[in-house]
């Protein structure tokens, strides 16, 4: 890749015949990256509205990838190139919530000019941030039924749904580390949203007791922490916009919008990490 100048002709080796080289849009795959902005309407907001969608789309790639490799760190007892990766998912995840100023840009008289054209599509059906949820550890279902008509997305998802979340496999490290953790835990249908256990609460209490003996665990309690503080933060900023936008219209995707995204609001990934707070 080269450094862009003003004045590139000044520059005695700047590179420009291409006939046998890969250039940098040929790279990064330009040419279909940025003529999926299709408008339906051809209202000048909508732009926006999809590269906004895509960009978040795009990070969410990176969040799979570097969670993915973060699951894969913690259950071999690698927690140091683990935190490297969560540390980078919580930077992308600020990224992603700055995106919601960019939108706040559009008023709701801009998007109500175009909203009808979206027909049923939400976010509702987004799957990677779904499988983002399954990581965390909240399985729901309904998105395997949404995508049942593609049979690659669906076994893809189907495989992040019943696969250990990143909680599930920092429970494993604590067993390994030597606590005593319900042993059905650890042979659990990881299908099911994860609810809490007291022996999951009594490790992490012990570890947030005497830092110094189990910092590795500590911090990587505190990584998990880092990721859903951000993910609510997301989700709020999610609400607040729509709220800002659509008031308390109902979602394209079916639900009752505003009130749903409420709801969500509720609910907690990790809640040993969050309960031990009052505990300490
Ligand atoms: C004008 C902008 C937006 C509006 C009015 C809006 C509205 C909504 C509503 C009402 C829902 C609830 C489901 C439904 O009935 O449709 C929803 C869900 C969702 N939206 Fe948006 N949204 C907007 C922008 C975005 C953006 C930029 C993203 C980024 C990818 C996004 C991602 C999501 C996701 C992931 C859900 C599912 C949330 C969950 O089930 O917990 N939305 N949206």
């Amino acid at each position: 890749m080269s450094i862009h100048n003003n004045d590139s002709s000044k520059e005695p080796s700047i590179h420009t015949d291409f006939t046998n080289n890969m250039t940098y849009g040929e790279y990064l795959a330009l040419d279909r990256l940025l003529s999926s902005q299709k408008r339906l309407s051809g209202h000048h907001d909508e732009m926006l509205f999809i590269i906004i969608h895509q960009v978040s789309e795009l990070w969410m790639k990176l969040i799979i990838h570097e969670m993915q490799g973060a699951i894969s760190a913690i259950q071999k007892d690698e927690l140091q190139p683990a935190f490297k990766m969560l540390a980078r998912v919580s930077k992308i995840q600020t990224q992603i919530i700055q995106a919601w100023d960019v939108l706040s840009t559009m008023t709701p008289s801009e998007y109500m000019e175009f909203r009808e054209k979206l027909g049923q599509a939400s976010g509702f059906q987004s799957y990677q941030y779904r499988q983002i949820e399954f990581l965390l550890g909240y399985k729901t279902p309904h998105i395997l039924t949404i995508y049942q008509k593609d049979s690659e997305l669906h076994a893809i998802l189907e495989k992040a749904y019943r696969a250990p979340s990143i909680y599930d496999a920092a429970i494993e490290a604590l067993a390994r580390a030597g606590f005593p953790i319900d042993p059905d835990l650890l042979r659990r249908d990881y299908s099911i949203t994860y609810t809490g256990n007291p022996t999951v609460e009594a490790a992490w209490l012990s570890v947030y007791k005497d830092v110094k003996t189990y910092w590795d665990l500590y911090q990587l309690a505190e990584k998990l922490i880092d990721i859903e503080d951000w993910l609510q933060q997301w989700r709020f900023r999610h609400m607040k916009t729509v709220e800002r936008i659509i008031g308390f219209k109902m979602g394209t995707g079916g639900s009752s919008g505003v009130q749903y995204l409420k709801k969500v609001l509720d609910h907690r990934f990790f809640p040993e990490l969050w309960d031990l707070r009052t505990k300490l």
